[in-house]
Parts: C-alpha cells; sequence; structure tokens
C-alpha cells in the first residue's frame, strides 16, 4: 500500500536529500489513472520539497512498468494523462532519474525516456511493443529514441516491437548506466553523484546530434523502415510509425510530439488496434479454464520423451531442447531415428548458418536430446508426447505400453490430429492423465498448441499441459474432441469451398490472391501444394470422399511442391499458374455437368471466410471451444489469420452477424451443401441482434 495512493509509495532517503518514487500495481505495474495521478502527485511533492535534490522513480517486482493500461483504451482519457505525467517528469527542475528494475515497456519506457537520466539493473529490458497492438508509442516514444539512440535503432525498436536487454540499452544511449548493486539503493547512491558533482539535466527533447544524419540525408530512414513495411502488408500502425519518426527528424520537438498524439489517437480508436488488443486479451483470456479448481497446481516437467522421429516427433523435441527441458525420443526404427536426429541437428544447422543461433548455442540445444528405441526410457519422462504413424490401432497399443511403463503421474499426450482423443486414452488404466497435444507443423516454429481435453482428463493434467505449453513458448487453447479440433475442421469448410469455386470457374491464383490479398500469407491452394496434396487424397480415399479436381491433380502425380507441381508449377519454390491446371479444372467442370462463370473477388473472399465462421458457430454451439476469442486465437497462431483483423469471429462482429447469415444461406441454397446453413448458434444471436463477444465462457462438452 502506497502513501500517495494505493499505487505509489514516496520514500525519502539520504536524510531527505533523495525522493523515491515507487510505482506498485501488480501485476505489471501498468500506467492506470491511479498510478499516474500519483506519480504527478509524489512528483509535485518532491518539487515543492526543499530538501529534496532529486528524484528517483522506480517500480516493484519485475516490471519497472509494462506501459499504458491497455484497458483503458476503450474509455474516456482521464487526467492527468501519461504525456501530463511525462511532460512534468521532463520539465522538473530537480534531475529525475529512472531506476529501471526490470522490463520497461510502452508507456513505461517512454515514462523513462522522459526522466533526466536512466539507470537499469543488468536483466531489465526496454521495449516498445506498441505496435503489436496496432498502435505507435504515444508518449513521445517516437520522437525522444531517435534522439537518445539515433534513427536506426529507434526504427527497429519501434517497428520491430521487440525488447533489448539493458547491455544494448547502454551501448545505443539510451541508459546511462547499468548498475550492478542492489536496486533501488544503487539507483540512490548515483542520484546523490549526480547531485554532488552538479550534472546538467539531460532531457532527450534537447539532443539533436543522434539525427543529424537523417536530417542531412532522408533516405536513412526509409532504408531502415523498410524491412519492416514489407512485413506489415495492409497494416496502419507500422506506417504511422514511421510518419511519427520523420516527424522527429522534421518538426521541431514539440510540434513532432503533437503529430504523435494525434496519430496514435486515430489508431487507438481505428478497428485494427482493437483487432489486434482483441487477440492480445483473448491470448490470456484462453488459459483460463472456468471450472479449474484455484488449488490445482501442474507437475514440475524436468524431463520429457517423445514417441516418434518423423516429422512432428523431431520438431516437438526441439520445441522442449530450445527451453533446455531434456528430452528424449524414442523410434521403433533405427533408420528413422537416424534420420530424425540428423533431421533435427540439419534444422538448427540451418538457423546457425542464417545467423539466427550461435554454433554454441546449437551445441548446448543438441545435448539436451537423445534418442533410442529401447520402449521402457519411457518410465524417465515426466510428460511423454507420441507422434507416431496415424493410425488409431497403433496409437492405442503404443499408450497401453505407456500405462505399463510411464511413471505414476505422467502427462501422457497425443499428437494426433484427427482421431478420437477418447478412443487412446481408454486403452489405458488412467485416461485421467490422457490428452491431446496438437502442435502445428513445423512444431518448434508454429506457436499454436491446440490441448485436447478428453471425456477424463485431470484438471491437473490440463493444468500441466497448459504449463507446458507456456514453458515452450507456444500459445496454448483447450479445444474439446471432435473430428479436427477447432482449427482443422473449420480450415476443411474453407477447403471444401475452395473445391467448389474451381469447379464453378474461379483458377487456383484467383482464390489464392483474394485470400492474400485479405491478409493471410498465403491462399489455400498455395497452402495445399506446400502441405503435399496426398495427405488429404488418402484421407478422402479412406473416408470415400471426392473432390474432383484435387484427386484429378493427384491421379496425375501432381501432389505439390515436393513433385515440382500441384496447383501451381513450380519454378524453384515460386508457384506459377499452370495452364495444364486449368485445363484439368475445366474437365472436373465439364463431368459435373457446370457451366464455368465469372466469380468475384468478393464473392470468393466470402465464400473463402462465412463457412469458416459458420462452422466456428457450431464449434461453439457444441461446446469444443470455451470462447468465440479461443477460435480466434487458434487462426491467428495456426493459420496465419491476420492479427489485425482479429480473427475469425471477432471479424464476424466486425462484419455484422446478419450479413453473415443472409450470405451464407443464399450459399446453401446454390450449392445445396446443408453445412454451408447458418448455425443455429448464428441465427440466435441474429434474432437477438448480438454478436460472438457477447457470448459468456463456457465449459467444454467433454
Ligand atoms: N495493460 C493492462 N493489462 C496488462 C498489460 C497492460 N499494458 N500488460 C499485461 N497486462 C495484464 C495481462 O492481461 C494479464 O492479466 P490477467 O492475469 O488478468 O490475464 C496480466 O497483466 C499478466 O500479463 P501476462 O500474463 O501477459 O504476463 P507475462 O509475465 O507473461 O508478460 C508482459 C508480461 C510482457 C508485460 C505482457 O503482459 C505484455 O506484453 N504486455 C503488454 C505490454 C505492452 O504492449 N505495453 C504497451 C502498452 S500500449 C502503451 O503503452 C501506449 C503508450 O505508448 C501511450
Ligand atoms: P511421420 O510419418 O513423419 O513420423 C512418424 C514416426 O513414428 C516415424 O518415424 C515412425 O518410424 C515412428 N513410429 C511408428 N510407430 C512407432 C512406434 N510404435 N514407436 C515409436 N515410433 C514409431 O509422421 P508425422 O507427420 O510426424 O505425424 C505424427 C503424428 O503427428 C500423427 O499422429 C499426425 O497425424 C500428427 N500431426 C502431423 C502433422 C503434420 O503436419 N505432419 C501436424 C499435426 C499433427
Amino acid at each position: 500500500m502506497g502513501n500517495i495512493n494505493p499505487s505509489v509509495d514516496l520514500q525519502y532517503h539520504n536524510a531527505g536529500h533523495i525522493a523515491l518514487v515507487v510505482m506498485d500495481n501488480p501485476p505489471v505495474n501498468a500506467l492506470k489513472h491511479e498510478l499516474r495521478a500519483g506519480i504527478a502527485e509524489a512528483l509535485a511533492k518532491a518539487a515543492a520539497d526543499p530538501a529534496v535534490e532529486a528524484v528517483v522513480l522506480t517500480g516493484t517486482g519485475r516490471f519497472f512498468s509494462a506501459g499504458a493500461d491497455i484497458t483503458e483504451f476503450n474509455q474516456p482519457r482521464r487526467s492527468p494523462t501519461l504525456h501530463d505525467v511525462i511532460a512534468a517528469l521532463d520539465a522538473m527542475q530537480k534531475p529525475v532519474i529512472a531506476a529501471i528494475n526490470g522490463q520497461a515497456l510502452g508507456g513505461g519506457c517512454e515514462l523513462a525516456l522522459g526522466c533526466h537520466f536512466r539507470l537499469a539493473s543488468p536483466h531489465a529490458r526496454l521495449g516498445l511493443p506498441e505496435i503489436k497492438l496496432g498502435l505507435l508509442p504515444g508518449a513521445g516514444g517516437t520522437q525522444r529514441l531517435p534522439r537518445l539512440a539515433g534513427v536506426e535503432r529507434a526504427v527497429r525498436m519501434i517497428l520491430s516491437g521487440e525488447p533489448i536487454s539493458a547491455q544494448e540499452a547502454l551501448a545505443d544511449g539510451i541508459v546511462d548506466a547499468v548498475l550492478e548493486g542492489p536496486f533501488p539503493d544503487a539507483a540512490i547512491a548515483y542520484a546523490e553523484r549526480v547531485v554532488a558533482e552538479r550534472q546538467p539535466l539531460r532531457r532527450a527533447r534537447d539532443r539533436e546530434d543522434k539525427i543529424e544524419a537523417a536530417r542531412r540525408d532522408p533516405s536513412v530512414l526509409d532504408k531502415a523502415a523498410a524491412p519492416y513495411l514489407r512485413r506489415a502488408r495492409g497494416e496502419q500502425a507500422p506506417e504511422f510509425a514511421l510518419r511519427a519518426i520523420r516527424g522527429a527528424i522534421e518538426k521541431p520537438f514539440d510540434e513532432g510530439l503533437q503529430q504523435e498524439g494525434q496519430l496514435f489517437l486515430e489508431l487507438v480508436q481505428g478497428e485494427q488496434s482493437k483487432a489486434r488488443r482483441h487477440v492480445f486479451f483473448a491470448e490470456r483470456e484462453a488459459l483460463k479454464i472456468p471450472d479449474m479448481p484455484k488449488d490445482v497446481q501442474p507437475w514440475p516437467v524436468t524431463r520429457a520423451v517423445v514417441i516418434g522421429a518423423g516429422t512432428m516427433g523431431g520438431g516437438i523435441a526441439m520445441c522442449f531442447a530450445n527451453v533446455g527441458i531434456p528430452v528424449e525420443v524414442v523410434e521403433s526404427d533405427q533408420a528413422a531415428l537416424t534420420r530424425g536426429l540428423e533431421r533435427i541437428a540439419e534444422n538448427y544447422r540451418t538457423s546457425v548458418s542464417r545467423g539466427s543461433l550461435s554454433a554454441a548455442e546449437m551445441d548446448r540445444r543438441m545435448q539436451f536430446i537423445s534418442g533410442t528405441l529401447d520402449f521402457g526410457h519411457v518410465a524417465e519422462g515426466d510428460v511423454v508426447i507420441e507422434a507416431v504413424f496415424e493410425e488409431l490401432d497403433l496409437k492405442k497399443r503404443v499408450f497401453a505400453e505407456l500405462d505399463r511403463l510411464a511413471k505414476p503421474g505422467a502427462l501422457l499426450a497425443t499428437n494426433t490430429s484427427t482421431l478420437d482423443v477418447n478412443a487412446i486414452a481408454a486403452a489405458t488404466k488412467r485416461p485421467e492423465s490422457v490428452l491431446g497435444m496438437h502442435f502445428f507443423s513445423p512444431a518448434n516454429v508454429m506457436r499454436l498448441l491446440e490441448i485436447v481435453r478428453g471425456k477424463a482428463t485431470s484438471h491437473q493434467a490440463l493444468a500441466t499441459a497448459l504449463a507446458i505449453g507456456k514453458q515452450l513458448g507456444k500459445v496454448p487453447v483447450v479445444v474439446g474432441v471432435c473430428d479436427g479440433f477447432v482449427g482443422n475442421r473449420m480450415l476443411a469448410r474453407r477447403t471444401t469451398e475452395a473445391e467448389r469455386l474451381l469447379l464453378e470457374g474461379a483458377l487456383p491464383q484467383e482464390v489464392d490472391a483474394v485470400v492474400y490479398d485479405f491478409g493471410f500469407p498465403m491462399g489455400p491452394f498455395a497452402m495445399s501444394d506446400l502441405a503435399g496434396l496426398d495427405v488429404g487424397w488418402r484421407i478422402r480415399k479412406a473416408r470415400g470422399v471426392k473432390a474432383p479436381v484435387s484427386d484429378a491433380l493427384c491421379e496425375a502425380g501432381r501432389f505439390g511442391q515436393k513433385t515440382g507441381a500441384g496447383y501451381y508449377r513450380y519454378e524453384g519454390r515460386t508457384p506459377v499458374p499452370d495452364p495444364e491446371v486449368e485445363r484439368i479444372i475445366a474437365e472436373a467442370s465439364a463431368r459435373a455437368g457446370i457451366t464455368r462463370r465469372k466469380i468475384s473477388s468478393q464473392e470468393i473472399l466470402e465464400r473463402m471466410i462465412y463457412p469458416m465462421i459458420n462452422e466456428g458457430a457450431r464449434i461453439l454451439e457444441e461446446g469444443i471451444a470455451m470462447r468465440p476469442g479461443d477460435i480466434d486465437v487458434v487462426w491467428v497462431y495456426g493459420y496465419g489469420w491476420p492479427a489485425w483483423r482479429g480473427g475469425p469471429m471477432f471479424f464476424a462482429d466486425s462484419v455484422g452477424l446478419r450479413q453473415i447469415r443472409d450470405r451464407l444461406k443464399e450459399y446453401a441454397e446454390r450449392s445445396g451443401d446443408p453445412l454451408l446453413q447458418p448455425a443455429p448458434l448464428l441465427e440466435k444471436l441474429v434474432a437477438e441482434n448480438r454478436g460472438f463477444g457477447s457470448l459468456a465462457p463456457q465449459r467444454l462438452a467433454t
């Protein structure tokens, strides 16, 4: 409890010379109104107190401050704003020193930039992650950072949103010193020196030296920004941030600051930032299980076992090694084991050759990975993840063995993408320990982890899987048991519709262009070519389902990129539209008795997106997902849905559910496909004039 208000404590040190202002708003010191008001009041007191000669500003816990309170963005602004507080810091006539005890992010970093001196503890990190929320630093960051660190560093931090270490901040001139001693004592001692030596106040706003070069040569800025803008296709925030930084170079400080404020305001009120903020909170909500008792503790995981050294098993093993958890890969086949371990080493070597991993770090990670043909080694795992061939009988046999050999209490997970997790769990006498951990390919890269909760899965098993997911740096989402779980089940609707579009008159490149322009990294056909058409062909044959175009391509030996041809032909990895494919498609249309027609981009887009939303509604109805936001997280992190469009369910609300319902009805009638008929939940929400966002979290139907 602070003495200024519950979030701020004002202490006096060294016979009242040094005023220490402590921010204390757990868990991250977000700069909510009370905290801002408290800092302003503490500063005013320190300014008015003749005994005080310097002020040190610091935070409690792991955070200096993680920035503005994002939940306040939807509310009217209240004074003092962060802008007001920083202006007050900047204008103080006594030295104000930021003692950056931990992470200083966004507005928290800007608060520090507004101080006259900055000290960091060795484990402090500084960052401006606003871009990840569809924003730009709106409290002076775009003006002060270039002045302190130069334009290139400022562009990198602001446009990547990635934080830097205290040591890097020191090298770039962002902090004045990294102090080894205990905080805040070391900072107070430093403040005493500043006072004793009568050091002049160093205001970032007065610095010009580091922006001189960019003033003389404006191309410096564009060159630094180009790679980030390329990656941010369709997004507003990076362009706006660049304009704000340009203001720092071209305009006097106060004008640049004012422009930054206007650009921030426009972004914060816009749809793109709302969408990204939705994803931020949805990702955190997804970790909350409504029926999870508070006292459930995850099992500690110090050793992992992965069964199967194939595409997925290898990638999953890398995930553990990457965070320093020893992992053993158990195989049934020596050649597959050797191949698998070699593929892991090869993946790391590629990272080393690209410069994203050091050779020493590669060696360290490889040391965490071992391989064996001895199934008995599963007894050593606190978690065992099975990634053998996708065959139910095989998986059941593996789990029966696991039941016999795994240590009591171990988490037993299957990476199956299509099989019934309950049936797999039933092969053991401990189904409470069994669940699905559905990684996405490549498992060491993709961040989504669908955790599939079986009907017998215990809370503790679930909590452990969530904790492992977090530990591995994944974004876990808990889902129920059904064919395809959340992601692939919705994707299947898009795949069916994409095939139908081809038969009716569209070409792969037309469909892909629409989906790409929407913001996906690639369209459905380029994606199928990458994944391999033979996978789906095999599944369809087993299920007795037909997809005339895809089947015809497979029959012609066109399995996608791996055979150099699929929906496209490939020049290296570049897809090129192929007249041969047009011929195959036209023949398929003719065989189906369809007269081909020109299909508009709008129709293509609706048919690529709305059927997935409809399936999302069914998934919610059936209790396969707990919240619409969980579905959004699945799509953003597993399938490249553009985060600035918030995920399919958020997007649906922004389009309007009535419009989506009406269009689906029309497409259902035209095609005769009952799956396109609006889901009852969609109808219900339309009737009640509500959006998906109004739905309360629900328990999974297991
Ligand atoms: N505002 C409000 N709540 C915040 C918050 C913020 N800036 N940052 C984190 N939280 C909340 C989270 O929602 C979560 O709440 P919950 O427990 O109820 O789910 C809680 O704090 C803990 O957060 P995490 O679970 O994410 O904790 P981690 O330790 O894993 O991560 C973090 C901490 C790195 C700070 C991460 O939360 C994060 O990235 N936060 C956002 C930081 C950010 O983007 N700051 C810029 C804000 S915009 C701004 O400052 C504008 C300015 O330029 C004007
Ligand atoms: P894969 O065919 O590349 O690898 C399977 C490996 O399991 C082979 O090396 C095989 O020798 C080994 N194996 C078979 N029986 C075994 C046994 N009894 N004990 C130990 N090892 C055994 O398959 P892939 O693609 O890695 O898939 C594995 C699982 O992951 C499947 O269930 C699949 O559905 C799922 N999955 C696959 C994805 C993908 O994109 N490939 C994505 C997500 C899940």
